[in-house]
């Protein structure tokens, strides 16, 4: 059998050469980082319910019209991809202040925002991605001001969206991230979100109880990370088969 080759690996996703030009493999790991990568652990099954995640929340989102990546699921742990020209920033969306911000601001955790605040860290890891303005962006030709545009619009999009659907199903979003990468169409460029959508870069709290359901619960270490992203999938219909429904006791009284 021929060797595929592996373009890239990052904390948590190895990328491999697709089987199309323009197409990507993207292979979901079970390793979790926080903190720069100072703490790591390898969580069985993590990769498995983030592909599934990343795809429900994809496929979702191209089923009203904001474009992304994903192509198709391949097996338990990989999908395919379009391969984009990813521009360097990460983009945070808040809708509760918690964590950086909060640090940053002095801002208790879980207080509403008056609107969802968009942010823009530099992909960097050596540098710890640091917050930036637009000004660094226009300034060091990260992306245009017809790209922050669009990154704005995708960013909003992809918030009501996931907001929605958590919230269908109890569940908070508090937060996220997403990246996006440039396609390009013959002599047209455009702006698709790419990366992943899953509990590792977003901010998940149950309504009732706010008990967390993201990558916080490894963060500070307040239980098992394996056990809430199952009971997201859970919430949202997307057990892997094979997977073991958290049952939670039942109050008699
Ligand atoms: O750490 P911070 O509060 O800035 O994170 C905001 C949101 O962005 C969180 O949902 C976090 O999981 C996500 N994030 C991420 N990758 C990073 C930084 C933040 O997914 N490198």
């Amino acid at each position: 059998m021929a060797r595929r080759k592996k373009i890239y690996e990052g904390k948590a996703k190895i990328l491999y050469e697709g089987p199309e030009p323009g197409t990507i493999v993207q292979y979901f790991k079970d390793d979790a980082t926080a903190f720069n990568a100072e703490k790591k652990a390898v969580i069985e099954g993590k990769g498995v319910l983030n592909n599934r995640l990343s795809e429900f929340f994809m496929t979702g989102l191209g089923q009203i019209g904001v474009p992304n990546h994903f192509i198709k699921r391949l097996n338990m742990r990989e999908q395919l991809v379009r391969s984009v020209e990813i521009v360097p920033l990460e983009i945070i969306v808040r809708n509760y202040a918690a964590g950086t911000m909060s640090k940053r601001l002095g801002i208790d955790e879980g207080t509403q925002l008056p609107r969802p605040i968009v942010e823009y860290c530099y992909k960097d890891d050596s540098l710890g991605d640091p917050l930036v303005t637009e000004e660094h962006i226009a300034a060091f030709g990260w992306a245009s001001q017809q790209d922050m545009d669009d990154i704005l619009s995708l960013a909003l999009r992809v918030n009501d969206f996931l907001s929605g659907v958590m919230m269908a199903v109890g569940i908070r979003l508090v937060d996220f991230k997403i990246e996006v990468g440039r396609v390009f169409d013959g002599d047209f460029q455009r702006l698709i979100v790419a990366d992943e959508i899953s509990p590792d870069s977003c901010r998940l709290w149950d309504i009732e109880t706010g008990e967390k359901l993201d990558k916080d619960v490894f963060r500070r270490d307040l239980g098992d990370l394996k056990d809430a992203y199952t009971e997201v999938a859970r919430r949202l219909g997307v057990m892997p088969k094979n997977a073991q429904p958290i049952t939670k006791p039942t109050l008699i009284n």
